[in-house]
């Protein structure tokens, strides 16, 4: 892509958590379609590509105030990905967000893709969408203390957005991994190469304001809305059928956790 078909040629892009799962789908995927890539991470990955690296801590506010320097978007990874104690989820992934949001704004840098989570509606039992999709505007049914995170992670985004006009999507990521490990995962499955769609499409598009979007791919037996994202040019191309037959007679017991709720064994999870 480049500056004359109107890519991104010559914009940066900010990656918290880039050395993780996500960040490294993400990272090689956008830099691919011409994005300059910026990671800020506790740690360098042994494959660092050609992004530009920060080794720092997103609860650190001068680390995370310095990585700003000429971002156009920053996509915000970093922190605790499962249950964890409280106070471990407080400091990475509320106080953390909140850093991150707050150097956005001083920098100047006007967007902030925010990464979310399906565990924020973790706690719908599967069994009430089999004729409808959930909206991103029912209320929260965080299935964890990690969830609860990252409710506060989008309320903060919008408090961001209100005060001082940073632009913010909240993508609630399904299971972005390079196959679907479990039968649950049909339904939440977010290739990889749609993450990077999505991502994509959201620090390209040319108004945000303040968005909720689901980060799954194009699955049969999705329960989530895809209809926002879409509005803003997310055109998923996979979707898990292609996998379906592994699952095949694993249905389960309806009363299990995995089977009747969203969030699948989250609603069990203890910290660690
Ligand atoms: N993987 C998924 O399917 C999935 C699903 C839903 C949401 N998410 C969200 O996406 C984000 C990335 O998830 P992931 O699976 O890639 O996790 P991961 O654990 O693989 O990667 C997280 C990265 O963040 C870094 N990190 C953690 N704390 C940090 C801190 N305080 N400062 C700087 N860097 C820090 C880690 O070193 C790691 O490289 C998380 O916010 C997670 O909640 C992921």
């Amino acid at each position: 892509m480049t500056e004359d078909s109107g890519g991104p040629a010559g914009r940066r892009i900010l990656i918290t958590g880039g050395a993780g799962g996500v960040g490294t789908f993400l990272r090689t995927g956008l830099a691919g379609l011409g994005w300059t890539i910026r990671c800020l991470d506790l740690r360098i990955p042994d494959d660092p590509g050609d992004a530009e690296w920060v080794v720092g801590d997103v609860t650190d506010p001068s680390a995370v105030g310095a990585a700003m320097a000429d971002v156009d978007v920053v996509i915000h990874l970093a922190g605790i990905p499962v249950e964890d104690h409280f106070a471990a989820i407080l400091h990475a992934n509320i106080d953390g967000t909140r850093h991150v949001f707050e150097a956005a704004v001083r920098a100047g840098v006007p967007r902030v893709l925010y990464a979310s989570t399906n565990h924020v509606v973790g706690y719908y039992e599967r069994s009430t969408f089999t004729n409808r999709r959930l909206g991103i505007d029912e209320r929260t049914r965080p299935d964890t203390l990690y969830g609860v995170s990252k409710v506060v992670g989008e309320a903060l985004g919008s408090y961001y957005h209100d005060r001082h006009g940073l632009e913010v999507a909240c993508v609630r990521i399904g299971a972005c991994l390079p196959e679907p490990r479990t039968r649950r995962m049909l339904d939440t499955w977010f290739s990889p190469a749609d993450a990077v769609r999505l991502f994509h499409a959201l620090a390209s598009v040319p108004d945000l304001g303040y968005e909720i979007v689901y980060g799954v791919s194009a699955n049969p037996t999705a329960w989530a809305d895809l209809e926002p994202g879409r509005r803003l040019g997310y055109e998923p191309q996979d979707d898990s059928s292609v996998f379906a037959q592994r699952f095949l007679g694993r249905q389960g017991d309806p009363d299990d956790p995995e089977v009747r709720y969203l969030g699948g064994d989250f609603t069990t999870a203890v910290p660690g």
